[in-house]
């Protein structure tokens, strides 16, 4: 039997509506999946967008600037939805409340009264499946590390280190958009745009978080606007949150939890890594080196650490060979297959295989909401729930 399709509609036309496309326009390549997405309506506020996608996809059968009337089309089932985070509240609420399912992307809200407002949506139309984006932990080799991980093998944790690191804002010439504008990004700068990437795994492990110390910085204060004239650059560029953390809510120790999000990190392009030490062994992850995954086992005696080359071992399965290279566009692909699995009502593969779910994107920002306080006070902040 042929698997059923499901009709999206895009809102939000840009770089990552345009990642999701093409997961769509290469889904043959997973093996067995149980749904197929279809894109039957597009909409964003520039419809110099629209053609790439109607010439791409013959299914598309509405084009819109108001995404009110993409949420009144009865064919469209699911919604991606990925605009700036200034109008993650109005279009997630009314994507909800319209009884469509939902992927939004991070940071699901501009601070965490937007978050709570969605998250109340969702309250009110349990029906909806609503998750948000997180792909880095689709990797092959972060599989494998939760799969350690989760099996037990690393012992009680000693420490754990974890971030995204780019540098392309180094270049104080580089021109602002709405990714470094308080009004659109939000305040929490860096942390509303990198910090999901870097929590995903520490929240599904179910590390609990009881306080934070922030240090935000602001490096580039001034950029070019489209007329080459220079306005302020308000966003934290940087931020290092050094938070003490359980390993479970009745562990009796707790262990220092590094989560650095940066944009102006010389010498990285778009590095996502992850290092958990514990009792008995540790495990390390950067894209940097996308194949490699670094173990160490420790029994007692010799402590040496292993590398092994991680190929296209992937949660879910594809026709490419477990050999060949995994990289970002295969991550976007394998978060899909995951969201699409879910919503189909298979049980999910892994626990460290599926998308973050509204409570994480909760659990985040209540995390970057203390940052912001700790930051400000040059104090310890509490998490408070
Ligand atoms: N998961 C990831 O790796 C990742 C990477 C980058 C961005 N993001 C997130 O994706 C979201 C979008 O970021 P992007 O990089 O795609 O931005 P983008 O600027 O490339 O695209 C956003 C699009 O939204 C459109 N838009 C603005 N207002 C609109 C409205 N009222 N109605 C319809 N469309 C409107 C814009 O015209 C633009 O085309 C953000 O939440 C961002 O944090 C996620």
């Amino acid at each position: 039997m042929s698997p059923k399709s499901t009709k999206f509609g895009i809102i939000g036309l840009g770089l990552m509506g345009r990642e999701f496309a093409g997961s769509v326009a290469r889904w043959c390549h997973l093996r067995n999946h149980p749904l197929i997405p279809k894109i039957v309506a597009v909409c964003d506020s520039n419809p110099a967008l629209f053609p790439w996608y109607v010439d791409h996809f013959a299914s598309v059968r509405q084009q819109t600037t108001d995404y009110r009337l993409l949420l009144e089309n009865p064919d469209v089932e699911a919604v991606f939805c990925a605009v700036p985070h200034h109008l993650h509240q109005e279009i997630y609420c009314a994507t909800i409340d319209a009884g469509k399912h939902l992927m939004g992307e991070k940071p699901f809200g501009i601070d965490r009264t937007a978050n709570e407002r969605i998250l109340e949506s969702l309250h009110r139309n349990p029906h909806c499946f609503v998750r948000c984006t997180s792909e880095f932990p689709f990797f092959p080799a972060v599989q494998r590390l939760c799969d350690t991980l989760q099996a037990g093998r690393l012992g009680r944790i000693i420490e754990v280190n974890a971030g995204f690191k780019h540098s392309s804002d180094l270049d104080p010439n580089k021109p602002i958009n709405w990714k470094r504008r308080i009004e659109t990004n939000g305040k929490y700068g860096c942390m509303g745009d990198l910090g999901m990437h870097v929590c995903h795994v520490p929240f599904r492990a179910g590390w609990q978080i009881e306080n934070v110390r922030a240090l935000l910085s602001n490096i580039v204060k001034e950029r070019p606007d489209s007329d080459g004239n220079r306005v302020p650059c308000e966003t934290w560029d940087n931020a290092v949150l050094l938070c003490e953390a359980r390993q479970e809510a009745d562990s009796p120790d707790t262990f220092p939890l590094t989560l650095k999000m940066q944009r102006i990190a010389p010498g990285e392009k778009n590095s996502w890594y992850l290092e958990i030490l514990g009792t008995r062994g540790g495990a390390r992850f950067s894209t940097k080196n996308p194949k490699r995954l670094e173990l160490l086992d420790y029994a007692g005696g010799e402590q040496s650490w292993q590398s092994f080359d991680m190929g296209h071992e992937t949660a879910y399965t594809t026709h490419t060979g477990a050999i060949f290279e995994f990289g970002f566009s295969d991550s976007i692909l394998q978060m899909w297959a995951a969201y699409l699995a879910e919503y189909s009502g298979e049980k999910p593969l892994k626990k460290f295989a599926t998308c973050v779910t509204p409570a994480e994107t909760a659990l985040s920002h209540i995390l970057f909401t203390a940052a912001l306080q700790s930051h400000q006070a040059k104090q310890t902040a509490i998490l408070n729930a």
